[in-house]
């Protein structure tokens, strides 16, 4: 059985080869024109850009990181770390090829560091793994000239982590 279809394979594909030199049949035209409706698709798929990463995911959960630490609320302070990773990942995923993308790694040796503290509940290394961190915010935004982008550790009294 097996030798049988691989004879008519064998038969068939030279001259299904021949036969599909000529025009398209019309399988082919329906299947180029599926081809063409996905890359429309594709093209009009929505890709949030880093600016808007930063700004919906990456800077609240940055200072979300700062407050749940203040409280030493560990288990929330683990999760806003996860949720700014991902905020990082995605511009991995979604803008390869861009500097931004390859900048992303400078940002992992403080997260790490701010991951251990948070697992240790230690408060002290926590606040200065956070200071770590938001340097390395300004040091990638100074690297892609928009320094002027200044990130900061929030103070007592007020909660924000951006200088206007
Ligand atoms: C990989 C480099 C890189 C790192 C690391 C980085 N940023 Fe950014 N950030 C950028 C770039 C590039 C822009 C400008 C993007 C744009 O406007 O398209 C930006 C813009 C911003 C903005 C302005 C967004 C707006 O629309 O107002 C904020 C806020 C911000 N970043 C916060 C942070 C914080 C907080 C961190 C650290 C936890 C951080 N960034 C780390 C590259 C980085």
């Amino acid at each position: 059985m097996k030798r049988l279809s691989l004879l008519f394979l064998s038969l068939a594909l030279p001259i299904s080869i021949l036969v599909g030199c000529g025009q398209p049949d019309s399988k082919t035209t329906v299947l180029q024109a599926r081809v063409d409706s996905l890359q429309n698709k594709l093209k009009l798929a929505y890709v949030p850009g880093t600016g808007e990463i930063m700004n919906s995911i990456i800077v609240s959960h940055h200072l979300k990181l700062w407050l749940a630490g203040q409280q030493k609320n560990w288990v929330l302070a683990e999760y806003e770390r996860h949720m700014l990773l991902g905020g990082f990942t995605r511009i991995q995923k979604y803008h390869k090829g861009t500097p931004e993308a390859a900048a992303v790694a400078m940002i992992f040796p403080a997260m790490d560091a701010v991951k251990k503290a948070i697992q240790d509940k230690d408060a002290n290394a926590f606040k200065s793994n956070y200071a770590l961190l938001t340097n390395s915010c300004n040091t990638c935004h100074q690297a892609l000239k928009y320094e002027f982008n200044v990130i900061t550790v929030p103070t007592a009294g007020r909660p924000e982590n951006q200088s206007f």
